[in-house]
């Protein structure tokens, strides 16, 4: 198949884009390489015989020069934190929203289907956060028996606290981020544009994605993030929720492979919106990164907390994903402790290149662990 992947230098997209190229696919990656990192993809790429065009999903031209007989488009690049957005709420509007308009137009003329990164920011933090929660050594559990008193056999549609949140869940209320924000409007785009123009659009609302080739920071990408400052011995933030939150990590092998089913499936998923993450088998509190960190490393790193939450800052997320595994058959096979190998195993193989990127010289790895 001929596959467009824009986004396509950056962590998933990157990843994403060897994978079906090694499965035969003809892959094109367009990209503006804002994000730091990205560019170090691009030789990978090419090895590959992957097609780089540099270019802005802001800009419909830009379009251009890509094939006009593209059979699916994969929509993964996007401004993807939400704190940013605070300072500059049209940039992650334009961007992730206006973009994503010019990109499903593309589709539209190429009579492709399109797959669409979304995310679990669709849900406003006023309404994910309102239920009960108890207080754990390492993270935060739903109270399920105050939950029953509460709300009795009267959940909230797409709550279940043995599951975790579906896409039924409300997409209502405010406290979403402006990245949020930006991603829900994008996401109603795509049902809307199959509805009405039957671009065969599946619309994946992902929790926290994680994996090898992942140039994270502390505002998006946490889980990589963490074993890159182990690595080099820098210092972590815990903000709000004494580090306690929890999210459901989705590993990039998986991600791949439930790409591939999909592009499989657009026929039968047309117009469908699934939240995707691990699920309540793969789950984690940045506590318990931290914690499986030094059990790795065999060092510490220093922590700051911040009392108060990052606005819009979920207390537990956690997708439930048995929608998805009813309509395609997948579930997540890579857990926590295994992706954590596969991150670490690319860190201390990509040394110097990340030290480039996080220290600003090459690695000092040495003397950094014997200071720390
Ligand atoms: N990483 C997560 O935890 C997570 C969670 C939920 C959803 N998502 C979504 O998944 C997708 C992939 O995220 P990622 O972690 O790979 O992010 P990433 O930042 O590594 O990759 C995004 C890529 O998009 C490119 N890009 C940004 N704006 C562009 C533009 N206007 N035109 C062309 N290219 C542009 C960047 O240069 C980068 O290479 C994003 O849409 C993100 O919002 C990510």
């Amino acid at each position: 198949m001929k596959i467009l992947i824009t986004g396509g230098a950056g962590f998933v997209g990157a990843n994403l884009a060897q994978w079906l190229a090694a499965r035969g696919h003809r892959v094109f990656v367009m990209d503006n390489l804002v994000r730091r990192g990205s560019e170090l993809n691009l030789p990978r790429l090419k090895e590959q015989g992957i097609t780089f065009v540099h270019g802005d999903v802001r800009c419909a031209e830009d379009f251009v020069a890509l094939p006009k007989d593209i059979e699916v488009v994969l929509e993964c690049c996007a401004q993807p934190s939400a704190i940013d957005g605070y300072a500059n709420p049209l940039f992650d509007i334009n961007n992730n929203t206006i973009g994503l308009l010019n990109t499903l137009e593309f589709a539209r003329r190429c009579g492709a289907g399109l797959v669409f990164w979304s995310t679990n920011k669709t849900y406003a933090g006023v309404h994910i956060n309102k239920f009960p929660v108890v207080e754990q050594d390492s993270r935060w559990v739903w109270d399920k028996a105050a939950i029953a008193a509460e709300y009795g056999d009267k959940l909230p549609a797409g709550f279940d606290p043995d599951h975790g949140f579906s896409a039924e869940f409300t997409v209502d209320g405010k406290d979403h981020s402006i990245y949020g924000l930006s991603k829900i409007m994008a996401d109603l785009a795509c049902q809307e544009w199959s509805d009405a123009f039957g671009v065969k659009t599946v619309i994946n609302r992902f929790s926290c994605l994680a994996g090898e080739g992942q140039f994270g920071k502390s505002a998006q990408g946490w889980v990589a993030w963490w074993a890159i400052a182990f690595h080099f011995g820098l210092p972590l933030k815990y903000i709000g929720w004494a580090g306690k939150q929890v999210r459901d990590a989705l590993f990039i092998e998986d991600i791949c492979r439930l790409i591939e089913t999909e592009i499989g499936m657009l026929d039968q998923l047309a117009g469908r919106v699934f939240n995707v993450g691990g699920g309540r088998d793969i789950t984690l509190s940045l506590r318990e990164a931290t914690a499986l960190m030094e059990r790795r490393f065999g060092w510490s790193v220093p922590v700051v907390y911040e009392e108060d939450p990052r606005k819009a800052d979920h207390c537990i997320y956690i997708s439930d994903i048995r929608p998805l595994t009813a309509a395609t058959g997948w579930t997540p096979q890579v857990t926590v402790e295994e992706g954590y190998d596969r991150i670490i195993r690319w860190v201390v193989d990509h040394e110097d290149e990340l030290a480039r990127l996080y220290l600003d010289q090459p690695a000092k790895r040495a003397v950094l662990h014997a200071a720390g």
